[in-house]
Order: structure tokens, then C-alpha cells, then sequence
């Protein structure tokens, strides 16, 4: 049935701003009430919205808990527009028969791109070479000046070894790393031997890698995985990067961390108390900041909402949707 041409089209909520190719997806099933403010919807005015959604298209931004649920009491699907959804309590909505969808796959390459491209950045020291030049300071080429860190031959401890992190181990090849990584279940054979990666235990990663990258979903298993015991374990000479969430870090230790040399450096997309960045973060010249941008292309943002867009269209058919969470 193409739910556009009944009579009672059901009604789409879209919480935040998406692309376009989305958008037209999801016309095509119901009537969209849609944000168009480039800053998310506040929560009242979404609120009124859900009282008679059928269907729900949320951003990371979003917290779906009972109280969002509770105002949503017609809808079948949350379409999180993100892989990650641990802003949906996914309990609570499988508890009231609503299906929970991700985007994973679409956003794999855009994210492991922006890990090397962080990688670089800070074992490279391209955040204080660029301070240095806008600052209008004088410099001259020195045989000295901002000595970083060669990648070849150093080892890459991947914590979280799912698509993003496989997709990171494969570019970090190319540069010359060794792989470990940490991981619940083994990779495929296949991964295994193209990657040459070893398994490890966390503490043995931590302990032997030149950088450790993030790429685990966050959890309460996950929560402050990389607390002040995890970067005192870590090499002197060691970075973090974090592409997957902030709150793996504990953020008060790492800042102590990269102020008292435990760790070489830092590159983070995320932040525990996003949008907010811990102020000692912002002081100290060791560490590369990016404002949450792993999936942040033209393409896979316009992928991500289509794929988004899908699930809520085969909910509302009453098929089975592409990427479902529960
Ligand atoms: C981005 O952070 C995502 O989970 O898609």
C-alpha cells in the first residue's frame, strides 16, 4: 500500500533539520511535520507535535525516553538519523511495540576518514601549526620546530573493532601501522589476516599502543571506559582519538592526563557533556578539537537520511525496516 494515497496519511515527525533526498522520501509516505531550524527543535514545541505521529525521525540530539515516548503514544517507529542510539532508550520503546532503526553502513567511510584525519592531526601537531600561523607570530622553518610522530611501524590499538573501526584499520595500514584491537568477539578471519590484527585484551591495547582510536558504541558497559587508571596504563609517548562517543572518556582525566604528560596528545570529535567541552580541554595546546563531525558530508548525511527515511516508510507499510535496532 503506498500510504501517501490513502485517505488518513499518517503523520512523520521530523525532529531536527535533514536533507532534502530524505525529507521527499518521507512525503511520499505520510504528512511531514518537519524542524527547519539548523538548531534542534526545543522539546515542547516537539512535543505538541508527537500527539498524533505514526512515526518519528530523531537526531542525536534527541533524548527518547518515557517522557518523549509518552507524548508519542500513536508512534510505530523512532528513525534515528545517527548508528549510534544510546540518546533512545530502546527498552522503553520495545516495551510499547515501537520499532527503534539506526543508520549504520552509510556513514562507515565518512568516519573512519575523519579518525585518520584526527590521527594526523594531532600526532602531526597541525592544530598548533595552524594557531601558530593565525596568531600573526613571527616563525622560520626549524630543524626542531613541532616535532610530531611518524606512523610507520607503530602500533594502532583499535578499541571497538565493528565497520568504523575495521574501516579506521584499514586506512591506518596504509600508513604503515600495526593493528591491535579489543573487541567482545573476534573479527572475521578475513579482517584478521588482510589487517594482520591482533586481539587483545583492553589493558594489554592500552599498555602497547602508539595510538589508541574509539570506535565502541556507548553503553553502561562503555561508560568511562578511559577513565584515569585506563591513561596512566597508556604510554607516555601515546594518543587518543575519539570519533565514537564522549562519554567513554572520563574528560576531567584526560584533561589531567594530557596537562601532566601521562599521554603524548588527544583528538576528539565528541565530548562527555556535548555540545559543552570541558574548559581545560580548550587550554591545552595537546589536543585536537572538532565539533562532532565524523559523518559530516554532504553525501553521507544525505545517505544517512535516506536510510533513515526507509525504515520509517517500511514501518508504515508494515514490512520489516532496512537497519532495525529492536
Ligand atoms: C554519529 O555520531 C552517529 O552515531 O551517527
Amino acid at each position: 500500500m503506498n500510504t501517501s494515497t490513502s485517505k488518513n496519511p499518517p503523520k512523520i515527525v521530523v525532529t531536527g533539520r535533514i536533507p532534502e533526498g530524505g525529507l521527499d522520501l518521507l512525503r511520499s509516505a505520510g504528512d511531514v511535520w518537519a524542524w527547519s531550524g539548523d538548531d534542534p527543535a526545543p522539546r515542547d514545541v516537539v512535543r505538541d507535535q508527537l500527539a498524533d505521529a505514526k512515526a518519528v525521525v530523531t537526531l542525536l540530539s534527541d533524548q527518547v525516553d518515557d517522557d518523549f515516548l509518552d507524548a508519542a503514544p500513536n508512534a510505530r517507529v523512532v528513525a534515528n538519523v545517527a548508528v549510534g542510539y544510546n540518546n533512545v532508550d530502546v527498552d522503553a520503546c520495545t516495551a510499547r511495540g515501537v520499532r527503534v532503526t539506526n543508520t549504520p553502513g552509510v556513514l562507515t567511510e565518512a568516519t573512519a576518514d575523519l579518525a585518520i584525519g584526527l590521527l594526523l592531526a594531532s600526532t602531526r601537531r597541525l592544530g598548533e601549526g595552524e594557531r601558530l600561523i593565525r596568531s600573526g607570530a613571527e616563525w622560520k622553518w626549524g630543524m626542531f620546530m613541532m616535532l610530531g610522530t611518524g606512523l610507520q611501524g607503530r602500533q594502532l590499538g583499535i578499541v571497538g573493532m565493528g565497520e568504523i573501526g575495521t574501516a579506521t584499520a584499514t586506512r591506518a595500514r596504509a600508513f604503515g601501522m600495526d593493528i591491535v584491537y579489543h573487541n567482545r568477539s573476534a573479527a572475521s578471519a578475513e579482517v584478521e589476516q588482510r589487517l594482520e590484527a591482533r586481539r587483545l585484551p583492553l589493558d594489554d591495547l592500552l599498555a602497547g599502543s602508539d595510538v589508541v582510536s574509539l570506535h565502541c558504541p556507548y553503553t553502561a558497559e562503555t561508560h568511562h571506559l578511559i577513565d584515569a587508571d585506563a591513561l596512566a596504563s597508556m604510554k607516555s609517548s601515546a594518543y587518543l582519538v575519539n570519533t565514537a562517543r564522549g562519554p567513554i572518556v572520563e574528560e576531567a582525566a584526560l584533561v589531567d592526563a594530557l596537562g601532566d604528560g601521562a599521554i603524548a596528545g588527544a583528538a576528539l570529535d565528541v565530548y562527555e557533556h556535548e555540545p559543552d567541552v570541558h574548559p581545560g580541554l580548550l587550554d591545552l595546546d595537546n589536543v585536537v578539537l572538532a565539533p562532532h563531525l565524523g559523518s559530516a558530508t554532504v553525501e553521507t548525511r544525505t545517505a544517512m537520511a535516506e536510510l533513515a527515511a526507509r525504515n520509517v516508510v517500511a514501518v508504515l507499510r508494515g514490512d520489516d525496516p532496512p537497519t532495525p535496532v529492536n
